[in-house]
């Protein structure tokens, strides 16, 4: 998830970006591919895209002219799933000018929607889950000899690892790397564990080559990503669930998440390493002692944590308490003192009353989030909690409760970013800042943004930046000299 975006934090919104990448001058179609969603949709494009390169697709981002537009759809909340309707409208609406596009569906609302989609969307040729990106070549050829074409089967060890995702729309510094798909959580708001199937870990191997590969090409920076990235474990294949199964020699020579992490700092010491998301429960001690073991494995955590309230937690069926939640954040706060925090949290869950709500804000209160992604409750159908639970919070009281936690956590946000003033940090710089041509935009260990005059230095450097004021959003400093880590 995009950390210290504001304008997530104040609006739900769900961005798409449309993506190109280098082309290859062989190929003669066009695919123009958007994105919406996690950090996951946009890495499964870059997969997508590679897979397609292979067909003879160079990526666009002229939708006019596209011979194939692709859309990475979400459905986490309804607000995504009808953004993604209006996308299909614009289509459609070009379509109608350019009959011999066709139009594909990808990602979480093709799984849920399946070939309803065909019959709902007029305009649809194509609806691919997130498993089935490999059989692409062959449902283009159906959409290409005029059938429509649908493949949603989720897989049980479908990983990806041994495609190269292409780096798409890439600032070339850093890049996302995925280690785990699907989710056994199974919290009863969310439709992510129907969408994305059972939890499979990518082969570490596979990972630390990628890792190898992106140093060698230049990044500087990868975030490992996954549902559950905490519940990582390798014993040689399969899935998650199956674990207890594997033999005497896949237990002992199994590797789970902190090892994962230390395999990845030892092979590249001098690229940054994060990973999202973790989930209170399935974080170890292990992974936070090596944290704090690797100089290069970034000091933030992110930690949703969904309510405050032990009653809610449990409707949720997020397996811990607040109270164990507090130990948690205790142990990382000892071990890694300057480690910052954020969290996702949803307002107006079924049953939800002021009490729990005032639960939630204490909780903030304790923690103190350096960021945080706030949402309304949205019922998902097909989840236990639409299910079992009436979604009976008035929508004014969800939004209420919405700004109240927003406004609280601007001002965790102000009360964290001010004790980095003064501080000398290091510093990736991304690129230049959104705000003005003479600055560059980069992130410290704690993944706050900083912005400092550009002098001489360069996209990609690690720099030590002296941090002299902030927002609630953004560092403001000037570089002092260039990091030894470069
Ligand atoms: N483990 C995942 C969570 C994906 S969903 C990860 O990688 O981050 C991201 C966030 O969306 C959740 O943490 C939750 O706060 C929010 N969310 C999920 N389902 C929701 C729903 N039905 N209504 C509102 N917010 C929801
Ligand atoms: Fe969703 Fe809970 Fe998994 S929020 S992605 S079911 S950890």
């Amino acid at each position: 998830m995009m950390q210290n975006d504001t304008e997530k934090i104040i609006d739900e919104k769900v961005q798409g970006t449309a993506l190109s990448l280098e082309n290859n001058s062989k190929n003669t179609r066009k695919l123009y591919i958007e994105s919406y969603g996690c950090q996951m949709n946009f890495s499964d494009s870059e997969i997508v895209a590679s897979i397609l390169a292979k067909e003879g697709f160079n990526t666009t981002q002229k939708l006019e002219e596209a011979d194939l537009v692709l859309v990475n759809t979400c459905s986490i909340r309804e607000k995504a799933e009808q953004t993604v309707r209006k996308r299909l409208e614009k289509y459609n609406a070009v379509k109608r000018t350019n009959p011999g596009m066709k139009v594909g569906v990808l990602g979480c609302m093709a799984e849920r929607l399946k070939s309803k989609f065909l019959e709902e969307e007029k305009m649809v040729d194509m609806v691919v889950g997130p498993d089935a990106y490999k059989d692409l070549p062959n449902l283009i050829k159906e959409i290409d000899e005029g059938r429509n074409a649908v493949n949603v089967i989720l897989s049980k060890d479908e990983t990806y690892g041994d495609v190269a995702p292409v780096r798409l729309n890439s600032n070339g510094v850093s890049a996302f790397v995925s280690i785990t798909r699907g989710c056994d959580n199974m919290c009863t708001f969310c439709v992510v564990p129907f969408t994305r199937g059972r939890e499979r870990s990518r082969d570490p191997q596979s990972i630390i080559d990628e890792v190898n590969d992106l140093w060698d090409r230049g990044f500087k920076e990868i975030t490992l990503l996954g549902q559950n990235v905490d519940s990582y474990l390798w014993y040689g294949g399969g899935l998650k669930k199956d674990f207890d199964k594997a033999t005497d020699m896949q237990k002992a020579t199994s590797v789970n998440f902190a090892k994962l992490l230390e395999l990845v700092a030892l092979a590249q010491p001098k690229m940054r390493i994060r990973f999202s998301t973790s989930n209170p429960q399935d974080m170890t001690l292990d992974v936070i002692d090596t944290m704090a073991k690797f100089d290069n494995i970034c000091k933030y955590i992110h930690l949703p944590v969904q309510s405050g309230s032990d009653r809610i937690l449990k409707e949720m069926n997020r397996l811990h308490t607040r109270q164990e939640y507090f130990t948690l954040i205790d142990n990382i706060k000892a071990r890694i003192p300057d480690c910052a925090i954020s969290q996702d949290m949803i307002t107006g869950f079924p049953t939800e009353t002021e009490e729990d709500h005032q639960d939630t804000l204490s909780l903030m209160e304790y923690v103190k989030y350096d960021f945080g992604f706030m949402f309304a409750y949205s019922e998902r159908p097909g989840t236990l909690a639409a299910r079992k639970l009436e979604d009976d919070v008035p929508e004014a009281i969800k939004k209420r409760r919405l700004t109240e936690i927003i406004n609280l956590q601007q001002e965790h946000a102000l009360y964290r970013t001010q004790q980095h003033v003064g501080k000398t940090e290091e510093v990736l710089i991304e690129g230049t800042s959104k705000k003005s041509d003479a600055h560059w935009m980069g992130r410290n260990s704690q993944n706050t943004v900083v912005v400092f005059p550009k002098e001489d230095y360069k996209v990609g450097q690690f720099v030590n930046v002296k941090i002299n004021d902030c927002t609630s959003a953004t560092l403001i400093g000037e570089a002092v000299s260039l990091s030894k880590n470069n």
